[in-house]
């Protein structure tokens, strides 16, 4: 038999530049959680960015390194965790996720993905010289595994208070913990993209 979840961590999956890591922050300093970001894991751990790993050990090395830091974060409670936009695809790191934490993916779409990552020089997946083409084409290939998240935040149309509201709420409803200091969530508006919210089956 499955044992019953556990929602001890919240974690936070999606593509590059839907906004984890502010979301993930803010969150966390309401909820009174740590905050930790999976690629400044693997940066402290390895003492390089993640822009020099994979140039001088290659993107195998990153997901790898990505892996063992799943296997860390089941040890962890009451932590609010931004994942690298890769982590999730590897089927095991999502599973793992799923021992500890209610998993919500943050959503967006091609275009305002670009507009969003538009001058960042760190990520080396987008080092490409069609940007609008490699998003779409990762996005495409990824966007099974995004959704099997336990919950979609769309954040098309939203500021990145209200997103980090909806998914404060998600969380809440799932711990069912008193809503006292939880904010207001009704003024949050209906989605405004493709994918609205909604908790998985
Ligand atoms: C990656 C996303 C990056 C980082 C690495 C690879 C990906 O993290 O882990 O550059 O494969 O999508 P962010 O999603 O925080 O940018």
């Amino acid at each position: 038999m499955t044992p019953p979840r556990q929602f001890r961590n919240l974690s936070l999956i999606g593509f590059m530049g839907t906004g984890k890591s502010s979301v993930g922050r803010v969150v966390a300093g309401l909820l009174g959680f740590e905050f930790l970001d999976t690629d400044q894991e693997i940066e402290g751990l390895s003492g390089k960015s993640v822009s020099a790993i994979f140039e001088q050990h290659g993107e195998p090395t990153f997901r790898e390194w990505e892996r063992q830091i799943c296997g860390m974060l089941e040890e962890k409670s009451g932590v609010v965790i931004a994942t690298g936009g890769g982590l999730p695809i590897q089927e095991q790191n999502l599973e793992s996720l799923k021992r500890h934490s209610l998993v919500i993916c943050l959503w967006a779409t091609p275009s305002t993905i670009l507009e969003r990552v538009g001058g960042h020089l760190h990520r080396p997946l987008l080092m490409d010289a069609n940007r609008d083409e490699k998003i779409r084409t990762l996005l495409s290939q990824r966007e099974s595994h995004y959704r099997k998240a336990d919950v979609l935040v769309n954040t098309e149309m939203r500021s990145m208070t209200e997103v980090a509201q909806q998914v404060l709420h998600q969380f809440q409803a799932v711990r069912k913990l008193p809503p006292a200091d939880a904010p207001d969530t009704t003024s949050v508006p209906a989605s405004g993209g493709p994918i609205p919210d909604r908790i998985q089956k």
